[in-house]
């Protein structure tokens, strides 16, 4: 199989967006073929992961690089497990109703009688998050009317709560139905029914599928054709990883030094400016096994006392541990990102004279 002149195009700075994040997505072949199984370990180990597809727009550009007649690995495969709620729990009270017809992968969202709906994960619909108690206290639930896709809807839920709501038995469902009052709408629960999974766990419910039903559990995309084909696990193809321009630099450093490191050998000190910015930083912190302190580019001005990034822009977007931005004159003047729980990061203000490891963004400067 001819991959030469796939990689050629690759090396060549090929890359695109990751999804709804400012840093760059660049796209790396695997050099020679292997299963599935052994093209994801390739990809962890050397980039990321395997490719995550979330838009037909992101399906097409990966088409539109493929000038061969490669075979590629992408990280769908068909789900290992049982379905689990959003948060990890088994599924103990099952409400659903079976999907006569409907393809999966769908979403549940709970309607003003307290039945699950199977509905498109696309949609969007007001959601219920919950709280976790502290051992005292029960749980509580939150419902947030501004619609979101599924996917949105947990990853605000996430940030803002503990997750989207898990539902035990049929009295939690009748609790959850009541947070409402009588003045009823249907709402995102944390439950999706999917018989794919990806491989770097993220949440998206694109599918274009050429042939389906093939009984084959693992995906690939070829040439000349838009969709996605199910393909052997055992034979071989060449993975597709991605790879984000975000780096963890393992040498501590004060603020000042980390940000003159950045500069110097890529596009500078790291800017976190949206939710999916902070879901990238968090994957690489979590891959690199980092709880934290790591210096972010979070300034506050000595004299006015805002927040910048290196850009000279201010902090619009935040996540600062306990919610609210440090304040003069009790602060500490540049951020951190740091680990606040399992699997959990927030910002917090440090010395900028202590030491940390940083993250840096950008491609990565060639020695001159
Ligand atoms: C959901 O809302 C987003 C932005 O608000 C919009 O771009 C998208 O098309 C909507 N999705 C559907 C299925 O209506
Ligand atoms: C659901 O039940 C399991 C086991 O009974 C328990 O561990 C878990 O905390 C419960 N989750 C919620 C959200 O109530
Ligand atoms: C869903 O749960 C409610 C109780 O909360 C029950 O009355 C109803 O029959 C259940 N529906 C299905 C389809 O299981
Ligand atoms: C993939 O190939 C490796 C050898 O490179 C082999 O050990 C492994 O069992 C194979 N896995 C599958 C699922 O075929
Ligand atoms: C991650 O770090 C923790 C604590 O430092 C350690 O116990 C654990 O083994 C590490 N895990 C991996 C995969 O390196």
């Amino acid at each position: 199989m001819e991959t030469s002149a796939l990689l050629i195009l690759l090396s060549a700075g090929l890359c695109m967006s990751a999804f709804l994040s400012h840093y760059k997505r660049n796209l790396k072949a695997q050099s020679t073929p292997t299963n599935w199984t052994d093209a994801q370990t390739y990809c962890r180990e050397n980039h990321m992961d395997l490719l995550t597809v979330h838009t037909l727009e992101e399906a097409e550009r990966v088409q539109n690089i493929i000038t061969d007649e490669s075979i590629l690995w992408i990280g769908l495969r068909r789900r290992q497990g049982p379905t689990k709620w959003s948060n990890g729990d088994i599924v103990h009270f099952d409400n659903r109703t079976e999907g006569y017809g409907q393809q999966l992968p769908y979403c549940h969202s709970m309607s003003a009688s307290g039945r699950w709906e199977n509905v498109d994960c696309a949609q969007n619909k007001s959601f219920m998050c919950y709280d976790e108690g502290d051992g005292h206290s029960p749980l509580s639930y939150t419902l947030i009317k501004q619609k979101s896709s599924w996917c949105d809807a947990q990853q605000y839920c996430r940030e803002h709560h503990t997750d989207l709501v898990s539902i035990n038995s049929s009295t939690q469902n009748t609790e959850v139905l009541d947070v409402q009052g009588d003045r009823r709408v249907s709402f995102w629960i944390g439950l999706m029914s999917a018989d794919w999974e990806w491989s770097d766990g993220g949440c998206s419910s694109f599918r274009n599928w050429d042939s389906p039903n093939q009984e084959r559990d693992c995906v690939i995309i070829i040439k000349g054709s838009p969709g996605m084909n199910q393909y052997k696990c055992d034979q071989t193809a060449t993975a597709i990883c991605y790879e984000d321009e975000v780096h963890l630099v393992k040498q501590p450093k004060t603020w000042e030094g980390a940000l003159d490191h950045c500069d110097r050998e890529y596009g500078g000190l790291l800017r976190v400016e949206s939710p999916q910015d902070q879901r990238i930083v968090e994957a690489a912190l979590k891959r690199s096994n980092v709880s934290g302190p790591v210096w972010l580019g979070l300034r506050q001005s000595c004299l006015f006392g805002f927040w910048i990034w290196p850009n000279g822009a201010n902090v619009e977007w935040s996540n600062w541990a306990g919610g609210s931005q440090p304040d003069k004159p009790l602060s500490h003047n540049c951020g951190a990102i740091a680990t606040s729980g399992p699997g959990m990061f927030k910002w917090s203000d440090r010395d900028c004279l202590s030491k940390s490891y940083f993250l840096c963004e950008g491609e990565e400067r060639q020695a001159v």
